[in-house]
């Protein structure tokens, strides 16, 4: 996939995050959120085939395959290494940052306080992850915490499905959208990815914007 990130956030406007148990699942759910329309995923290291399962889709020319979850600078390395094309964190840790940035790897830090995305902002980042979005009180946090910051865009993730998407894309502030609630991996389980694509390809048609 040779579009950049900034590409495919601002015209798909979701992330899908992904927390993958077992590797022989990494093409099918990519086949899926294809299929679906997204050809986009956060594969978090939370689970240990997590950089195997990105070294196996950044392999792929279809899907754009990032890293989440990533908590400091080593892993953002291997991540890297690996073929992630970008990388989130939960927090803000200005030298994984920094790495990134040296990198030329778009990087998108978890934020949830006016502190954090001051220092988000006076690393240079323009684009970050606000999380965990519901628990940090919803769209009404964001848009108090968005307003001193015109020049910031949002990933609100964090306790968002289909029921609560469209509040945080009605919100100017609002790059895209984080969540795992097409992707988990209950839907899956017996190796039939069917509900990833069905939920997915919902998820792409309400995140479409009114004028496309
Ligand atoms: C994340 O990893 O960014 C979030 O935990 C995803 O949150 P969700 O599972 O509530 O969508």
């Amino acid at each position: 996939m040779s579009q950049p990130i900034e590409t495919l956030l601002s015209a798909l406007r979701l992330v899908p995050v992904v927390r993958l148990e077992e590797l022989p699942s990494a093409s099918g759910l990519a086949d899926a959120l294809m299929a679906g329309g997204l050809p986009l995923a956060e594969i978090t290291l939370r689970t240990p085939v997590a950089l195997s399962a990105i070294e196996q889709l950044a392999n792929r020319e279809d899907i754009l395959v990032g890293a989440g979850t990533v908590l400091n600078r080593t892993q953002a390395a291997d991540c890297i290494q690996a073929g992630a094309r970008f990388v989130v964190s939960p927090g803000l840790d200005p030298e994984l940052v920094s790495y990134c940035q040296s990198r030329d790897i778009p990087v998108f830090p978890g934020v949830s306080s006016a502190s954090e995305i001051q220092a988000a902002y006076n690393l240079g980042l323009r684009q970050v992850k606000f999380f965990p979005a519901e628990a940090a009180g919803g769209t009404a946090s964001l848009k108090a915490l968005a307003a001193p910051f015109h020049q910031m865009q949002f990933i609100p993730t964090g306790g968002i499905s289909a029921t609560n998407l469209l509040d945080y894309l009605d919100l100017d502030c609002t790059l895209a959208v984080g969540g795992s609630w097409m992707v988990k991996p209950a839907l899956y389980e017996s190796g039939n990815f069917s509900q990833v694509t069905e939920l997915t390809r919902a998820a792409v048609q309400m995140a479409k914007r009114q004028d496309d």
